[in-house]
């Protein structure tokens, strides 16, 4: 019979059975809750001859890039490199508005970079080898996905309404096109499995119940322009926000919860000063499968607490919006 532990020890062996002696494997990491897990088990496969490779797009999470290394190089032991790219990325982002435009470069510079990190991490191999004349490590030849069961069923079968409707853009799918083999240990799993399995490998509880996080970023959360100012301005309001609702123990109710940056100006009062600022709309969903949500009726202290601290807190925002639309006829995303 079926239990989490056994399905650990077969996958391991499994894992171990196909890379061989030598195989070495690479994959992309977001400090989301799939592709962490994916890495643990591999870790725990093959050690060092999984290489985890997290970019920095510029549009991440306030410090996201560094509690990630701090969790999974530092806390887990997974052999991770972290590739700062965001110049890079915001440089290409800039002056672009249109929303299928910010994926389509945010996901084209995203293959740009992990392959040539795959490259890299080849040549660095080859170089170790003439120098200490060790012994011959593999060639990179498995690529590491963390694809989830309904993800296999609906590429097979149907693809829902919001595919259709935005591309949604995730790492797992960009580099299929790359020269590599798939190793995909979560393809029998659903999301709550992906959790139980991650418990058991020691994933901390916050980063296992996380929610979701786009793989465009902050990027879609930010309407018109992406710069490195509206960045800071839209991560500062996420950060506020995402406290607020761990301290009222909301966190675990909510399916996705993040603060969206408008493109346009009003009209404030600071002292006895006008002010002339950006306006933060907060979006907080409840969803069994995000194909339709609720708004989150929050208790209005809660909101209070959030709006006055957004506004005190983050320089070049004075109001703070609620979104109470549901999906459909919104999506959870702005863009
Ligand atoms: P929507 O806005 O389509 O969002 O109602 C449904 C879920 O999908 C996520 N989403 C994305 N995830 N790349 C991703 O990896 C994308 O381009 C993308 N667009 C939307 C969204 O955060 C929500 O969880």
């Amino acid at each position: 019979n079926w239990t989490m532990e056994t399905f650990i020890g077969k996958e391991i062996a499994r894992i171990r059975d196909i890379c061989g002696e030598k195989g070495q494997v690479i994959g992309a990491v977001s400090g989301g809750v799939d592709s962490s897990v994916a890495a643990k088990l591999m870790h725990e496969a093959i050690g060092d001859r999984f290489h985890a490779v997290l970019v920095d797009n510029g549009v991440l999470r306030e410090n996201e890039a560094a509690q990630v290394k701090e969790m999974l190089s530092k806390d887990l032991g997974v052999n991770l490199t972290v590739i700062d790219a965001s110049d890079l990325f915001l440089s290409r982002l800039a002056d672009v508005e249109d929303p299928e435009k910010k994926r389509k470069i945010i996901g084209n510079t995203f293959i740009e970079v992990f392959e040539r990190e795959a490259a890299k991490i080849e040549a660095d191999a080859e170089k170790d080898l003439e120098e200490r004349g060790g012994e011959a490590k593999g060639k990179i030849e498995w690529l590491l996905q963390g694809t989830l069961y309904p993800d296999v069923i609906e590429s097979i079968s149907f693809k829902g309404p919001s595919a259709t409707i935005k591309t949604h853009h995730n790492v797992g799918g960009l580099l299929a096109n790359m020269q590599l083999k798939l190793i995909e240990p979560l393809r029998e799993l659903f999301k709550d499995e992906v959790r139980a399995l991650g418990r058991l490998l020691s994933i901390p509880a916050r980063l296992v119940n996380r929610h979701p996080f786009p793989g465009p970023g902050l990027a879609i959360r930010i309407l018109g322009p992406v710069t490195r100012s509206q960045v800071k301005i839209a991560q500062k309001a996420d950060t506020i926000y995402i406290d607020e609702i761990r301290k009222a123990g909301l966190y675990d109710q909510i399916s996705q919860a993040f603060a969206v940056l408008l493109p346009v100006k009003a009209v404030g009062v600071m002292g006895d000063k006008r002010t002339y600022e950006q306006v933060i709309v907060l979006r907080a969903v409840q969803t069994e499968d995000f194909m339709t949500a609720d708004w989150f009726a929050f208790p209005p202290e809660v909101l209070r607490k959030i709006s006055s601290r957004i506004t005190n807190e983050v320089e070049g925002v004075n109001r703070v919006t609620y979104d109470i639309s549901s999906k459909p006829p919104g999506t959870v995303e702005w863009l």
